[in-house]
């Protein structure tokens, strides 16, 4: 089923998730299609569980051909319960996003370029992960989700804070 996303301003977006501690069950398996059609039906290239408005550790993200994000590699689609992320270096690297709860803006966000990820699968099967560059991106912005933080809050200026319609026009790599 297809979820509403909850906008900037709804109190749950800053609020922490909770571990999921019941793994290969119903529920679980339900949380993660809804997140997975939401996703695709409103073309992001990931979802966190509090966006639409379950407090858990639940993310989902991948990447094909995306109409929103151009310019992005692919990244295959990939859930992640209770995920820990660990930089693998301090090399950042500053790159747009935009998220669901903040439709129809840009910002340009620092991000580590090269991470591990620890999670758990949804039969609680253990997952470990290395990501570079968009998907370690990506990974870094669902994740910060289940602590309460919107990129905005990651970024180190706001001069570059964009309408989608004004990114598209002046700032798509796709336009250069
Ligand atoms: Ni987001």
């Amino acid at each position: 089923m297809i979820r509403d996303v909850l906008r900037m301003g709804d109190p749950r977006l800053l609020q922490r998730s909770a571990p999921v501690d019941a793994f290969g069950n119903p529920a679980l398996d339900a949380l993660l299609a809804d997140m997975r059609e939401t996703m695709v039906a409103k073309k992001g290239a990931g979802l966190a569980a509090p966006q639409i408005g379950v407090l858990q550790q639940v993310v989902i993200f991948g990447v094909e051909r995306n109409e929103r994000y151009p310019d992005a590699e692919p990244v295959p689609y990939t859930e992640l319960v209770n995920p820990v992320l660990t930089p693998l270096s301090d090399e950042r690297d500053e790159d747009w996003e935009g998220c669901l709860s903040i439709p129809d803006i840009r910002g340009m966000v620092p991000r580590f370029t090269d991470v591990t990820v620890r999670a758990l699968d949804r039969n609680g099967k253990k997952i470990e992960l290395r990501l570079k560059n968009f998907a370690a991106r990506v990974a870094q912005h669902e994740t910060d989700h289940l602590d309460g933080v919107l990129f905005f809050d990651r970024m180190t200026s706001m001069q570059s804070l964009t309408f989608l319609e004004e990114y598209s026009r002046f700032h798509s790599k796709d336009e250069d």
